[in-house]
């Protein structure tokens, strides 16, 4: 069911979240289609969290692997821990794509975490970005897609209610305190890059999602993270559960 909420922001909602990733995994094919057209790559930055796990494998298995090639995989963010670690949000997608596609992907660039600090972390991720867009100084890069989740408490990327982080005007990458579970540091795209994005992706799912969902569909100016998710250029999609948009439907 399509709920258009402004010209640039569409929320569609889904009985189950099996329908709700069929459709996550048609956008991004159209997505992938026309940026390779266009100028023959497809650029994305794709998110942690347990919501879009099924989401992955079902992009996995559904996608032909030829079709990888030309696709740029980068991280939203990263939580300061090795790639091994279950923490790990490389981890977890190396498990649920990345060895699903047989590693035939164009290039996946992970969030350097074995770096000293995730200071460290963060300007060695800037590089990475900077040198593959070749970004002059002020720019940002511009992705093709970016996927984000959303914390009950708003938050989205790792950047967190009521953070500084939330004010960073000139980097594309950086690190956040320990804030939300798992309790460790993280390493997060800045919202420039993610508004500069050319379309982004909201998976939301759970009725414990619902209040926060609510303030952000309802009320685009509320202060909360999510909600400063605000492409310029860009299209947004909110794609949700019936359970998480259960207080602002029928
Ligand atoms: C992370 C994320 C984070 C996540 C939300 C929602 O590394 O934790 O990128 O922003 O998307 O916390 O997580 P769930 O999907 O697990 O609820």
């Amino acid at each position: 069911m399509a709920h258009k909420i402004a010209t640039d922001r569409k929320l569609f909602v889904f009985d189950t979240m099996d329908e709700m990733d069929d459709f996550a995994v048609n956008i991004w094919n159209k997505i992938r289609e026309e940026s390779i057209a266009e100028k023959g790559i497809f650029t994305i930055a794709l998110s942690g969290g347990q919501t879009p796990v099924p989401f992955y494998r079902k992009l996995g298995e559904s996608v032909n692997p030829g079709l990888w090639n030309k696709t740029y995989i980068f991280f939203v963010d990263e939580r300061f821990v090795s790639h091994s670690s279950k923490y790990s949000n490389y981890k977890t997608l190396k498990e649920n794509l990345f060895l699903i596609i047989k590693k035939s992907a164009g290039g996946i660039n992970p969030v350097p975490t074995g770096e000293t600090t995730p200071q460290k972390a963060a300007e060695k991720y800037e590089k990475i970005l900077k040198s593959f867009f070749r970004l002059s100084d002020k720019k940002f890069p511009e992705f093709d897609l970016i996927l984000l989740g959303m914390g009950k408490d708003g938050h989205t990327a790792s950047l967190f209610p009521g953070s500084n982080s939330l004010k960073e005007k000139k980097h594309l990458v950086i690190a956040t305190r320990k804030k939300g579970m798992p309790f460790v540091e993280r390493i997060s795209l800045t919202l420039p890059v993610i508004n500069n994005s050319k379309n982004i992706i909201f998976l939301v799912t759970g009725e414990e999602k619902a209040k926060t969902l609510k303030k952000v569909i309802e009320n685009p100016k509320c202060n909360l993270p999510s909600s400063f998710v605000k492409p310029v250029n860009g299209i947004i999609y909110f794609l949700v559960d019936r359970q998480a948009a259960s207080l602002f439907i029928e």
